[in-house]
């Protein structure tokens, strides 16, 4: 039996910039007198018997450290979810007694993968609880529904428990011991004993912490849904990061069918693995040949190039693409979707000073088609030939090539192109989707040259100047 029930603490302030720690509330920090930054948190209850003695004398028993060989390692078995995705992002299923962290912007379809995951689970006999903060039973229900007759059987057999308070939640984890159980989301629980709204930052480091305790000793593996504000970190826990032991992250955008789903820490498996699902009326539906839908899908149009990409350790290929058009502002416009602004342009300046390609005072725009990021050096060469095929109104590939050029690689500040990881597996991504033309630092070891390779020496950009 887990007593909840304690003498009420008393609250201490604390900057969530500094750290400094007030007894009461202010609206400036005392210390680094940042604006609004003082949440607050209970106060750390004094050791018993810690008396005062800060000198040399020890403050208590001292531990026995004990080497690593004697130490006894229960290999409990993973809990895989039968989302396949979601299993190997997390290095195989949940550990039991672990917390996950899910983030993602809202809407992306947190609540729709956690309760498939728990229906897929409870179908397999193990048990489950969902506790919502957010949404009633009936909405929950709602969407169970759809997802009963789709992608998760099993849905309508999960246990839920619309609550906001922390107290009950804690009370009916530790009497259910479920095997594994979703917090929808951290953000809308709070102890009732801290004054704090639910969601600030004293409330839901309180949250985690007394989630991550019942958690391990009771061995239920938790899901922590988090939302993600505008600036794309998890809402306010930023502290929540270094206390669970895996933080994944939901991407895309809401409008679009592709969601990414990706480690970004994981303590008991690698985090360069990134998941594709798609959101269908039945639920999310993995995406396993990625590439053959993005390939499919590229346009072949002049500014269109397929990137060979490393997700983690599996290649994918992506469209991108790009548009240069005459800009009256200045300076014009350069606005990318998926890949990192700065990259862009740096791209851009050695095009232009390197391969002859200059946009001038055009506006660029730059997208990765389907919603993906690619955050690699290895996107520049595929970067930079779909501005270079926009700027001159030029198909990559020519006319009629009947598949479309794909590339891969990093480019220099000279003008060069550098070798990036995984050569032979992006090599072999491509040829397997019939992708013949390929533009690598292997083919073409500067950006001129991958200029000329890509549209053919009587057309290349490379002779604009003349
Ligand atoms: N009937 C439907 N058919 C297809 N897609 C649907 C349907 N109903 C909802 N969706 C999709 O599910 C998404 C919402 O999913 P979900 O509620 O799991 O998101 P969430 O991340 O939990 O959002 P929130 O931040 O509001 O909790 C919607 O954006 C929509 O794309
Ligand atoms: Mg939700």
């Amino acid at each position: 039996m887990v007593s909840v029930s304690m003498a009420r603490p008393t609250s201490i302030f604390v900057c969530s910039d500094c750290g400094h720690a007030a007894a009461k509330w202010h609206g400036q920090c005392p210390a680094c007198e940042a604006w609004n930054t003082l949440a607050e948190e209970r106060a750390p209850t004094p050791r018993a018997g810690g008396g005062g003695g800060r000198g040399l004398r020890a403050a208590g028993p001292a531990g026995r450290p004990m080497p690593l060989r004697e130490v006894s390692a229960d290999r409990a078995p993973r809990l895989a979810t039968g989302i396949g995705e979601l299993d190997r992002l997390l290095g195989g299923g949940l550990v039991p007694g672990s917390l996950v962290l899910l983030g993602g912007s809202p809407g992306i379809g947190k609540s729709t993968l956690t309760t498939m995951a728990l229906g897929l689970l409870q179908g397999a006999g193990r048990s489950t609880l969902y506790v919502s903060g957010e949404e009633s039973p009936a909405q929950i229900r709602l969407r169970a529904e759809r997802l009963e007759g789709g992608a998760a059987p099993g849905a309508l057999d999960v246990p839920v428990l619309a609550e906001t308070d922390l107290d009950t939640v804690v009370a009916t984890i530790a009497a259910e011991r479920p095997d594994v159980c979703v917090i929808d989301s951290v953000q809308t629980l709070g102890a009732s004993d801290l004054t704090g709204a639910a969601g600030t930052v004293g409330q839901v480091r309180e949250v985690a912490t007394r989630i991550m305790d019942i958690a391990k000793r009771n061995g239920t593996a938790v899901l922590l849904v988090g939302h993600v504000t505008k600036e794309g970190s998890l809402a306010g826990p930023r502290v929540l990061e270094h206390l669970v032991d895996c933080v994944l992250q939901f991407e895309g955008e809401k409008e679009r069918t592709y969601r990414t789903l990706r480690a970004l820490k994981n303590r008991f498996g690698s985090t360069n693995d990134v998941g594709v699902f798609e959101m269908r009326d039945s639920g999310l539906v993995e995406v396993l040949d990625a590439s053959a839908r993005f390939v499919a899908e590229a346009t072949r149009a002049p500014g269109s190039v397929v990137l060979a990409a490393m997700e983690g350790s599996r290649p994918l290929l992506v469209e991108v693409q790009a548009l240069v058009s005459p800009s009256e502002l200045v300076p014009p416009r350069r606005v990318v979707s998926g890949i990192d602004r700065n990259r862009l342009a740096l791209v851009l300046a050695v095009l232009s000073r390197h391969a002859g390609v200059s946009v001038g005072s055009a506006d660029v725009f730059v997208n990765v088609v389907g919603g993906v990021r690619v955050d690699e050096p290895g996107a520049d060469l595929a970067v930079a030939l779909a501005v270079a095929g926009a700027a001159r109104g030029v198909v990559a590939g020519g006319e009629d090539a009947r598949v479309p050029v794909a590339a891969f690689g990093e480019i220099g500040l000279t003008g060069e192109l550098r070798s990036v990881a995984h050569h032979d597996r992006r090599s072999e991504e491509a040829r397997k989707f019939g992708l013949t033309q390929l533009v690598t630092p292997e083919t073409a070891p500067t950006l001129r040259e991958a200029v000329r390779l890509a549209f053919g020496s009587a057309r290349s950009p490379a002779r604009r100047a003349a």
